[in-house]
């Protein structure tokens, strides 16, 4: 794909919602994320609002404080079925005022999602998000399971199939329901965005439940370009072994010169070693953040 994918200029990323928040801001924090991807390619352009946190309150009060108006946003993209990351999504479409604005997500995202520690509870996206509830309040589902590239330098995922052995698992240990009978839910619906830049690709994901080198990896096969500059969002490392972690900041470091934007569900233990391993290429997601390629 490298030779068609084409480049972009410009690509510049806002935090509009985070676990943490930057000092003296007066932004929210709150667990889930939500960023806006502004992406530019000559006279082509794409405002793209990955997740949209868990409610559209918090995510509306910050997008104003931001200077960062629901309108312009051509596209929604939901990178997994999550609350905390879709959770905003039917009242940011109503307050975007737009009639069909697509919401890009993966086919199995409606499905019933439920985590069972430390207690049970539905983590999915519910019925305020349902189809109906998002067709209703403005937006049009684009379910996707394969790659689509939206405009020349970017580029959806697509299903993570590959994984690396020690990725094999999600490291939240989630349910699903099928014909009354319970099975392990392996996240299949966790999707990312690839961009391309000349000086390499950004990689931006979720919770990173598909495991973070997997996804890079499919980034690098499906673009055929071996130069990662950035990677964005969360790892999902809170509560994985030292083992993994140690595996994964370990894949990481063989990224020449990769910088790593994280925090949410990372987690403290995967941070400090990421901190310890990259210096100044690790930066530490925080709501109101803003960062350019
Ligand atoms: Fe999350
Ligand atoms: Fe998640």
């Amino acid at each position: 794909m490298a030779d068609d994918f084409g480049k972009l200029d410009q690509l510049e990323i806002t935090v509009l919602l985070e676990d943490c928040a930057g000092y003296d801001t007066g932004l929210a924090a709150q667990h889930g994320l939500s960023l806006l991807i502004e992406a530019r390619a000559g006279k082509t352009g794409r405002n793209i609002l990955f997740d949209t946190g868990q409610e559209a309150e918090t995510l509306l009060r910050n997008m104003e404080l931001l200077g960062k108006d629901p309108e312009n946003v051509d596209l929604v993209f939901l990178s997994h079925c999550h609350y905390d990351h879709t959770g905003g999504l039917t009242g940011f479409l109503k307050a975007s005022g737009k009639s069909r604005l697509p919401v890009i997500c993966h086919p199995d995202s409606h499905r019933l999602n439920l985590a069972l520690k430390p207690a049970f509870r539905s983590i999915g996206m519910g019925p305020a998000n349902s189809p109906g509830a998002i067709e209703a309040a403005g937006g049009e589902l684009v379910p996707l399971s394969q790659p689509l590239q939206l405009m020349a330098g970017v580029l959806t995922s697509g299903e993570i199939e590959d994984k690396v052995p020690f990725e094999s698992a999600p490291t939240l240990s989630m349910v699903t329901c099928r014909e009354g009978k319970m099975e392990p839910d392996r996240m299949a619906d966790d999707i990312a965005m690839i961009f391309n830049l000349p000086a390499g690709l950004v990689v931006v994901t979720g919770c990173s439940h598909a495991g973070i080198i997997s996804i890079i990896k499919n980034a690098i096969r499906l673009t055929g370009i071996k130069t990662v500059l950035a990677v964005v969002g969360g790892f999902h490392l809170v509560d994985a072994d030292d083992e993994r972690v140690g595996l994964t900041v370990e894949a990481l470091g063989g990224l020449s010169s990769v910088s790593i934007y994280t925090g949410h569900c990372t987690g403290l233990k995967a941070e400090a070693k990421l901190l310890d391993q990259f210096g100044e290429r690790f930066k530490k997601l925080r709501t109101g953040m803003k960062f350019s390629f």
